[in-house]
């Protein structure tokens, strides 16, 4: 028997009005454009506006997408939602995002990976489809990680952005287009190198992010080489079979490093962490929904996603659009 494929049908994207220069920021901690620029190559992010929530965010990202697949809401069986800032500790933000959107059917539910949970959802979807129990699903990555962020930390708060990016899955019977292969790992022993200072169980209160930038750096370049390598192998590909890389967006260093080390030509990067630094689950489905927009990313090739965030989390998915 032959499993259904999930293709991608709509995606989405939703950033907030407000606009961050590095410039701005200059004015607020001891940094400069020329510090942020050069160790991360980020020049502006979008902060949400105060009351704006994850899942105005996610929704807004999601009527976008089903509105490019020609479906409503009532047309989506799951709905998953990658996030680490959600609205409230419980209920999960899906169930939220499902209201916003008027969907009163099928199950929505979160993903918690950090910057890896736009992966860790899209592979979860994806295996609903391929074992036949969803025929349509919304995966989202949305975050408003400037809500986690210590604001006189230079050494996080220069970082982060807020954004969402939703993509709409479809089961397809026959054709080559769809998700090729998804593969996610995690290491828990590096729990503490990127965290947030508290949490419902531990403080009491949701923390701020504190890591270890070189750590995180060092592990992220080697962990996204190796499974970049891993998707490709498994499909019996090799680099030069990608027509592009829609990577997460932390650190433009981390994604040179990681296209050196696997002989990518940077060229086929698609980078937007210039505009909207890290905003963790959002960044690929933000990458990816600008790249099928402008048309840089055809129908008929070869990409693939690949990110690492806390936990530590990491993935990748092979996909032909
Ligand atoms: N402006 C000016 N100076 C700064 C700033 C800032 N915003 N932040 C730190 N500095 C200073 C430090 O205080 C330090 O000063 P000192 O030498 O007097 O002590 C100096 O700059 C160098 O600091 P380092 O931490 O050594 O700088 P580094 O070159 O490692 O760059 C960075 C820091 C950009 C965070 C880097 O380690 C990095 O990119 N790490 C990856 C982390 C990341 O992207 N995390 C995102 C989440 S994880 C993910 O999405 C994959």
């Amino acid at each position: 028997m032959t499993r259904p494929r999930s293709k991608i049908i709509g995606h989405g994207a939703y950033l907030p009005k407000t606009v961050v220069t590095n410039a701005d920021l200059s004015s607020k901690v001891e940094t400069s454009d020329e510090w942020i620029l050069t160790r991360t190559g980020i020049r502006e992010r979008h902060i949400a506006a105060e009351g704006e929530l994850t899942s105005d965010l996610a929704a807004a990202a999601a009527r976008n997408a089903l509105e490019r697949a020609k479906l409503s809401a009532s047309d989506i069986d799951l709905l998953i939602v990658a996030t680490t800032t959600p609205d409230n500790t419980f209920p999960a933000t899906a169930a939220r995002v499902q209201a916003k959107l008027g969907m009163t059917g099928g199950a929505a539910f979160d993903i918690q990976a950090v910057c890896s949970g736009f992966i860790f959802a899209l592979a979860t979807a994806d295996n609903f489809i391929k074992c036949g129990q969803v025929k349509r699903a919304l995966v989202i990555g949305a975050d408003t990680l400037s809500r986690l962020v210590d604001w006189q930390d230079r050494t996080t708060c220069v970082l982060f952005g807020d954004g969402a990016g939703a993509v709409v899955l479809e089961a397809c019977d026959s054709g080559i287009a769809g998700i090729l292969s998804t593969h996610i790992h995690s290491q828990g022993e590096h729990y503490d190198l990127l965290r947030t200072t508290g949490g419902p169980s531990s403080t009491g209160q949701v923390g701020v992010i504190e890591m270890n930038g070189k750590e995180v750096f060092k592990h992220a370049v080697m962990n996204l080489a190796e499974v970049v390598d891993e998707a490709l192998k498994f499909n019996g590909m090799t680099p030069d079979d990608l027509d592009w890389i829609v990577p997460h967006q932390a650190n433009r260093r981390i994604l040179d490093g990681t296209a050196k080390k696997l002989g990518i030509d940077p060229a086929k990067v698609v980078v937007t962490v210039d505009r909207h630094a890290n905003t963790s689950a959002a960044s690929i489905p933000l990458a990816l929904d600008e790249a099928l927009s402008d048309g840089r990313i055809k129908p008929g090739q070869l990409i693939l996603l690949e990110a690492m965030g806390g936990g530590f989390t990491w993935g990748a998915a092979l996909v032909r659009i």
